[in-house]
């Protein structure tokens, strides 16, 4: 079974972004680094910046038998379709972000994401994706998600 790893609006902006938030490094990256950790496992690495295209790829996902990791960025603070989509999926669900959104702006504390996953990491920079994928591994390995 693969690991999705899925990222939403400005990620593909990483490492100029804000990176006193975000960090230097940019998304391929945190991907590259993942594909070694990864080893044999299959990893579909994938950025967008439109909110239906991410709840396609959560629908996949979830149809593949993937565990999937989530930096839905944005999205997490505003689309009910991607809870939704969330919700309706049979797989685990990692939910990552850089920062850590509970310590910062008042517009980042809604969260349609966190009731929706089975663990969220924020607030370790690239390093999150790392143990998310260590996470993953493990979580496949389970019968009962
Ligand atoms: C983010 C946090 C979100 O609040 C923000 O909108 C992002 C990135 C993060 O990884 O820290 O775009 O998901």
């Amino acid at each position: 079974k693969p690991v999705y790893v899925l990222g939403g609006p400005n990620l593909n902006l990483l490492g100029s972004r804000e990176p006193e938030i975000y960090g230097r490094d940019t998304l391929e990256d945190i991907h590259t680094r993942l594909r070694v950790l990864a080893g044999d496992l299959p990893l579909e690495t994938r950025q967008t910046n439109h909110e239906g295209e991410l709840v396609s790829w959560i629908q996949e996902g979830s149809a593949k038998g993937a565990a999937i990791i989530l930096n839905a960025a944005a999205y997490t603070h505003t689309s009910i379709a991607v809870h939704d989509a969330l919700k309706a999926c049979t797989v685990p669900v990692v939910e990552v972000h850089l920062s850590n959104p509970a310590a910062r702006d008042a517009f980042r504390q809604v969260n349609y994401v966190s009731p929706a996953v089975k663990a969220t990491i924020a607030g370790l920079g690239a390093y999150g994706y790392e143990l998310a994928l260590l996470a993953a591994k493990t979580l496949l390995g389970q019968k009962e998600t």
